[in-house]
């Protein structure tokens, strides 16, 4: 199992120990937000600006953040293996990418981007974002957070199926198994004939979809989880 294809599916857990919360744990976003008003496209249609400060500050927490050891396993094993193994996030922050991993697909979207709400262009951004400021493409003042809102369709799906599809091994790490289609991933998976391991601190929505689950903090479990695969 450890030479086959192995597709790897984050959620927020992933970046939890680096200071960014989650969305359902105890103190989660969700349990702050109303997430109908600040990751639907009604709430940015209705404020605009509540919205952007939403995703200012988490911008900014995610500048602020490092990479955690999980991040950093993740990316040894992408990178020693880049045509063997894929990760997939849910998450929205950088920090695969800052722990040096290439290639990671964002199904959620990414902080560090803004999209033009008129004409669709994306592009880079770091800095905070503010209703009204212009689109580089078409000039609009439409410039909204690179991000997949609640209703609206993920990022990459033909990809991903395609993957799931030809996977010997599928891993989740650090996801609840409560928002669709990341969710069904592991049914999808193995109805492929993948083996399924999940990584979590505890038991989730979908833990019996999986053959195998470990327990335990990502910081530890990932990195030994990596040495196995990498025989080390
Ligand atoms: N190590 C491992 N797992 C952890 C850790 C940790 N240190 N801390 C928390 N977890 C686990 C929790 O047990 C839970 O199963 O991470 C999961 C976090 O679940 P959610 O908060 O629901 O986050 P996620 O599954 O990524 O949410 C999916 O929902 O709101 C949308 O778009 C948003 O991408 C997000 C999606």
């Amino acid at each position: 199992m450890s030479d086959g294809r192995i597709v790897i599916l984050t959620g927020a857990g992933l970046s939890a120990e680096s200071g960014l919360g989650t969305f359902r744990d105890k103190d989660g976003l969700w349990t702050k937000y109303d997430l109908g008003e600040v990751a639907t496209p009604e709430g940015f249609a209705a404020d605009p600006a509540k919205v952007h400060g939403f995703y200012n500050a988490r911008r900014r927490n995610a500048r602020e953040a490092a990479p955690n050891p999980a991040h950093e396993a993740l990316a040894r094993l992408v990178n020693a293996r880049p045509q063997m193994v894929t990760l997939i996030t849910q998450n929205v922050d950088d920090l695969l990418e800052r722990a040096g991993a290439r290639g990671v697909i964002h199904m959620h979207g990414e902080l560090m981007r803004a999209k033009c709400a008129a004409c669709g262009a994306n592009w880079e951004q770091r800095e905070d974002m503010t209703p009204g400021d212009p689109c580089g493409s078409c000039g609009a003042p439409a410039i909204r957070p690179d991000i997949v809102w609640f209703g609206e369709y993920p990022y990459h799906m033909e990809a991903i199926w395609d993957l799931l599809r030809a996977a010997d091994l599928f891993v989740a790490i650090g996801t609840s198994g409560q928002v669709y289609p990341a969710a069904a991933f592991v049914q999808d998976a193995a109805r492929a004939g993948a083996d399924t391991l999940e990584l979590n601190l505890e038991d989730t929505e979908v833990s019996h979809d999986f053959a195998q689950t470990r327990r335990g903090a990502a910081s530890q479990l990932v990195p030994a989880w990596v040495a196995e695969i990498l025989g080390e």
